[in-house]
């Protein structure tokens, strides 16, 4: 029997409506609505690039060219193993698993989730893709925003689905730039589990839930520099939370920088947004990307200009 083999690749993705709080470390449920969108660096393709080979071949699974730790507990095979017997009905052999991570700057697993996902739905055509959102959220929580691309929105506790509310096209003239700061990014999973310890968090709860509300409004309406202001409250609300549960993101130099945007948005139109990383990412339009660069450059020397891209995509088969 011949060996089948199918590419995908997806963009990583930041929180617009940021989530916070997961029922636990297997299901990655949430407790409240949330929003983000897909990007990539404006002059290179951020993606990661995953392949599945079904064949009688031996081969190596591999992650950017490393052996990969099918144990992990979140491993692709969690995801593969769930599809592993559908597969085999209709293609015989073992399944193999190769990814590598391009121009990522920062946290790449929901971007793997999601090209992993879309290989597996190429594979299986008739997959319901509600269940495989769910699968992938295993993996990754926000492998749905990754999979579907441009502006999305994540409803639902028990059985959250991610749809996309805006494509890419609508943030044509709008650029982000990631201002990295030179320290190690916290593990997401400080901010999920620390979060719902809060007495705050049911406030949370209802802010973000409200936000997502008002979101998909001003969406509908293309109102993309309200869509960013949006976005900036929300940062204000998620890290003031995790400063109640002593989950540090935002350090005291990221901290002057977003300061020092609050006094140019008297002058000029620029938001921040700050997800669980070491970047603040300050959005503007086109036109003022080289004057909130200069901003930027005295606060850090390492500055990506990125943009907002589509979904997952299947890019060879054979
Ligand atoms: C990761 O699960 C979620 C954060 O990056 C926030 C977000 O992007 O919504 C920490």
């Amino acid at each position: 029997m011949n060996s089948i083999k199918v590419k995908a690749s997806a963009h990583p993705t930041m929180g617009i409506v940021l989530l916070g709080g997961l029922s636990d470390p297997a299901l990655r449920l949430p407790y409240h609505n949330s929003a983000g969108i897909c990007y990539s660096l404006a002059d290179r393709e951020s993606v990661a690039e995953t392949t599945l080979t079904i064949t009688d071949k031996k081969m190596e699974n591999t992650l950017n060219g490393e052996t990969l730790d099918a144990k992990d507990t979140r491993s692709p095979f969690k995801l593969i193993d769930l599809y592993k017997e559908q597969i085999n009905r209709k293609y015989s052999g073992h399944i193999y698993f190769n990814s590598v991570n391009r121009n990522i700057i920062s946290g790449s697993s929901d971007a793997g989730a999601a090209a992993l996902g879309k290989c597996i739905s190429w594979l299986l055509p008739d997959v319901d893709k509600n269940d495989l959102e769910l699968n992938m959220r295993k993996v990754s929580e926000s492998a749905g925003r990754s999979f579907y691309g441009g502006l999305t929105v994540t409803e639902g506790i028990e059985k959250p689905l991610t749809r996309q509310i805006l494509d890419e096209s609508k943030f044509e003239n709008y650029r982000i730039l990631s201002v990295v700061f030179p320290h190690k990014r916290k593990p997401s999973d400080d901010i999920h589990f620390n979060q719902p310890k809060s007495e705050y968090y049911k406030k949370r709860i209802m802010n973000a839930d409200q936000n997502v509300i008002t979101l998909k409004e001003l969406a509908r309406k293309n109102q993309i520099k309200d869509i960013f202001e949006l976005a900036m409250r929300d940062t204000d609300d998620y890290h003031y939370l995790n400063s109640l549960v002593d989950v540090k993101i935002v350090t005291e130099e990221m901290k002057v920088l977003m300061e020092e945007v609050q006094e140019i948005r008297k002058k000029m139109w620029v938001t921040y947004i700050v997800t669980g990383g070491n970047s603040v990412f300050l959005v503007t339009e086109e036109k003022d990307v080289e004057s909130i660069r200069n901003v930027a450059l005295e606060h850090s020397r390492e500055i990506h200009l990125l943009k907002v891209t589509g979904g997952a995509r299947v890019i060879q088969t054979g």
